[in-house]
C-alpha cells in the first residue's frame, strides 16, 4: 500500500511518483487548495490537491484529522519561500493525485500536536492507542526498542543465552507484595506472579547455563511513585565463574555501548564507586544524584555539649545523626521558601529545618542570622563554617533526628533544591554502590530483614559475622545508579546449602518455612552448585532517564495509573460468579460500589 514512509521523503526523491498510506495530521484549505499533511510512523509529509483532479479534490475536502487514507502523487520541490526548515521533509511535497480513504475517524479526543503535558494523562490513558500516535510518544517508544535492541546485541555477543522462565510461579520474597493468581484444578492454592526471576536464573545457573539474560515482566503490588509500576520489565542478567569485579566490568561495557550506540554519549570508563556507608553520609541516600554538587556534613561532635537539646540529643545517639547542608547563595532564600523546605522535609519524620545565613562568615556569629545561634559557642560555628565551606551569601541547613530522619529528609532536601535552584550539572553520572550491608534492623517487626534479598552473599570476610555480628555483616552487592535512579542491583549469590540456612534463619526463617518456601533451592544447591552472580536492570527506569522523561509511564506502550489500574482495558475487574465458583472462591463482601479512582496524579 506504500512506495515510502511519510517522513522518509526527501529531495532525492523529486519528480518521482509515490504512494504513501498514514493518518490525516491536518487539513488546510487555503482558498481553491487543500493541503494535507499525511503521517506515518517515520514523519509527516505535505500533499496538495487542487482542483484541476477533481475527483481527488472531491474527497480531500472530505477528510478529516486521523483518517486513514491512502494516495498517489509526485513530489516536488516547495514553491519558494514556503519551504519548512522545522520538518524532515520540509523542502518537498507531493501533488496528490489519486485519494482513497481507507478509514474514517470521529474527531480525536485531543490535538496531536500537543505536548505531553497539555493533554491530561488520564485521557491520554484511555485513548492510548492515539496517544502513541502523536510523535514524542512514538519516539519515546522508538528509542526504547533501539535500547532493547543494544542491549541483546551486546548480551548475545557475549555469550549469554536467552531463556524463559515460569510467570506462574511460587512467590519469590524481593520485599514487596505477590499478585496472586488462583488455581482452579488446585482449589485453595495459588500461584504468584514472580517478583522477579531471582530464583529461576540461579537454578539456571545450577544446570550449567553458565551465562543467562531474559527480558522479562516482573510484578510487584507495591505503592507506586514516578518511577515505578506494578508490572514492569527487568533486563535480568546471571553468570556464573565471574566475581564481583569481572561482572561489573561486563556491565558497565554493556551500558557504555547501549549509551554510545543509541544517544552517542561517552560514558565514563571506570563507573566510579562509592561505598553505602559513604553515600548515606555525604548524600543520605544510596542512590546518590552526583550531578547535584551539595552534600551533607556531620557536625554532631561539636554539638554534644549545646544546650539546645534538638541537637545535643541526637549529637550524643550512635544511632542518630546532626548533619548540615550547605546551600551557595542560599540566603536568598525567602521566608517562605524556608517554610516550604520545613514542611517538605517533614513528610519525612523531620521535626524542623535550622538554618543559619551568612552575610559575612569573616565576622563569626555577627555575620550570620538564625534563630540558633544563641545556642551554639563560638568554636561550634566556627567549625561548622570550615567543614561545610560556607562562603558570604551562603545558608546552612541542619538536620538532627535518627540516622534514617535526617538522611531521608537532607537527602531528598538536597535533590529538590538542586533542581529548584539549578545547582546541578548537566549529563550523565553513573556510579556503582558497593560494599552495602547484609542486614537491616526492623524495628517495627523487631527483626533483621535482607537489604538486597535472602540469596545475596555475605562478604567473605563476613561469615563468621553472621552469628555474632550481623549488622555489621557487609555483602557482595552492587547497585548501579544513575543521575539519581538506581538502574540496576545485583549481588554476588550463596552457592553454599550451609550459608544459605544460616541467613535465612537469621532473617527469621525458621527450618520448615525454609523447607515449605525454599526446599527446592536449598536441595538444589545440594547438587553442584557453581559460584555466581548476576544483576537485573528496570529496563523502563534506563528508558524514561534515556528519554529524558518525567516517569516511566512516558515509556511503556499501555502502562498502569498510580492506583494501579489501566484506564483503556479499565482492568482489573469484577468477574462472573460462575468463574470464581470454579475456582473455589467466595468473596468476603461484596466490592463497594465505588467510584473507580483513576489516579493518574
Ligand atoms: P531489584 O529489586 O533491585 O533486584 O530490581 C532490579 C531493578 O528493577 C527496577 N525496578 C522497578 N522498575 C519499575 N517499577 C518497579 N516497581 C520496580 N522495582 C524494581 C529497578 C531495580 O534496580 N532479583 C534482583 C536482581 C538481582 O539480584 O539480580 C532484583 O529484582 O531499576
Ligand atoms: P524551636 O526551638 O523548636 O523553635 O526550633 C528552632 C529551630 O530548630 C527551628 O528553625 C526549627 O525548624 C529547628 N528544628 C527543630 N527540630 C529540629 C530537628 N530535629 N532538626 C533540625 N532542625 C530542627
Amino acid at each position: 500500500m506504500r512506495s515510502h514512509y511519510c517522513g522518509d521523503l526527501t529531495e532525492s526523491h523529486i519528480d518521482q511518483e509515490v504512494e504513501l498510506s498514514g493518518w490525516v495530521h491536518r487539513r488546510r484549505d487555503h482558498g481553491g487548495v487543500i493541503f494535507i499533511d499525511l503521517r506515518d510512523r517515520e514523519g509527516i509529509a505535505q500533499v496538495v490537491f487542487d482542483p484541476d483532479v477533481q475527483e481527488s479534490f472531491l474527497i480531500a475536502e472530505q477528510v478529516r484529522s486521523e483518517f486513514v487514507i491512502r494516495i498517489k502523487g509526485k513530489v516536488r520541490r516547495r514553491p519558494e519561500g514556503t519551504e519548512n526548515p522545522d520538518m524532515k521533509t520540509g523542502q518537498i511535497e507531493i501533488l496528490g493525485k489519486q485519494l482513497e480513504v481507507l478509514n474514517k475517524s470521529e474527531t480525536p479526543p485531543f490535538q496531536l500536536d500537543d505536548a505531553d503535558d497539555e493533554i491530561s494523562e488520564e485521557v491520554r490513558l484511555r485513548y492510548r492507542y492515539i496517544d502513541m500516535r502523536r510523535p514524542p510518544m512514538l519516539e519515546r517508544l522508538r528509542l526504547r526498542s533501539q535500547i532493547v535492541r543494544g542491549l541483546r546485541n551486546f548480551l548475545d555477543n557475549n555469550g549469554f543465552y536467552d531463556m524463559e522462565t515460569p510467570v506462574l510461579t511460587k512467590a519469590t520474597p524481593e520485599g514487596a507484595r505477590d499478585y496472586l493468581v488462583p488455581s482452579r484444578v488446585h482449589q485453595g492454592e495459588f500461584f504468584a506472579l514472580p517478583q522477579s526471576p531471582q530464583l529461576f536464573k540461579q537454578l539456571l545457573m545450577m544446570s550449567g547455563m553458565d551465562r543467562y539474560y531474559q527480558i522479562v515482566r516482573c510484578f510487584r503490588d507495591e505503592d507506586l511513585r514516578a518511577d515505578r509500576q506494578p508490572e514492569f520489565t527487568q533486563l535480568d542478567i546471571e553468570t556464573s565463574f565471574l566475581n564481583e569485579e569481572q561482572i561489573m566490568t561486563l556491565m558497565e561495557d554493556m551500558i557504555r555501548d547501549v549509551f554510545a550506540h543509541v544517544l552517542e554519549v561517552a560514558l565514563p570508563n571506570p563507573f566510579p564507586r562509592i561505598t553505602y556507608a559513604e553515600a548515606m553520609s555525604r548524600y543520605g541516600a544510596d542512590n546518590p544524584d552526583l550531578r547535584i554538587p551539595l552534600e551533607l556534613v556531620d557536625v554532631g561532635d561539636v554539638l554534644k555539649d549545646v544546650e539546645f537539646k534538638v541537637f545535643s540529643a541526637p549529637a550524643n545517639d550512635p544511632n542518630s545523626r546532626v548533619a548540615a547542608l550547605r546551600i551557595p547563595k542560599g540566603s536568598e532564600l525567602s521566608r517562605k521558601e524556608i517554610d516550604d523546605y520545613t514542611k517538605f522535609v517533614g513528610i519525612y519524620g523531620a521535626k524542623g529545618l535550622a538554618y543559619i545565613k551568612i552575610t559575612e562568615v569573616a565576622k563569626g556569629r555577627d555575620g550570620m542570622q538564625s534563630p540558633i545561634l544563641k545556642f551554639m559557642p563560638d568554636e561550634a560555628i566556627a567549625t561548622i563554617m570550615e567543614r561545610t565551606g560556607a562562603q558570604d551569601g551562603d545558608l546552612v541547613f541542619f538536620g538532627a533526628d535518627t540516622k534514617k530522619v535526617v538522611n531521608e529528609a537532607l537527602g531528598a532536601l538536597r535533590v529538590r533544591i538542586g533542581h529548584e535552584k539549578e545547582i546541578i550539572e548537566h549529563g550523565w553520572k553513573p556510579v556503582w554502590v558497593v560494599d552495602f550491608p547484609m542486614f537491616e534492623y526492623d524495628e517495627e517487626a523487631k527483626r533483621w530483614v535482607a537489604l538486597h534479598h535472602p540469596f545475596t552473599s555475605p562478604k567473605e570476610e563476613d561469615i563468621e559475622k553472621l552469628d555474632s555480628d550481623p549488622g555489621n555483616c557487609n555483602s557482595r552487592a552492587y547497585d548501579m545508579v544513575l543521575n539519581g535512579s538506581e538502574i540496576g542491583g545485583g549481588s554476588m549469590r550463596i552457592y553454599r546449602e550451609a550459608v544459605q540456612r544460616k541467613v535465612l534463619n537469621l532473617l527469621g526463617i525458621d527450618e520448615t518455612e525454609a523447607e515449605e518456601k525454599f526446599g527446592f533451592l536449598l536441595n538444589a544447591l545440594k547438587y553442584g552448585c557453581p559460584p555466581h552472580g548476576g544483576i537485573a536492570f528496570g529496563l523502563d527506569r534506563l528508558a524514561m532517564l534515556m528519554t529524558g522523561s518525567a516517569s516511566i509511564r512516558e515509556v511503556i506502550t499501555f502502562p498502569k495509573t498510580q492506583t494501579a489500574r489501566c484506564l483503556l482495558t479499565e482492568a482489573p475487574s469484577e468477574v462472573d460468579e460462575k468463574q470464581l465458583r470454579e475456582l473455589g472462591i467466595r468473596l468476603r463482601a461484596k466490592p463497594k460500589a465505588e467510584e473507580k479512582q483513576t489516579g493518574t496524579g
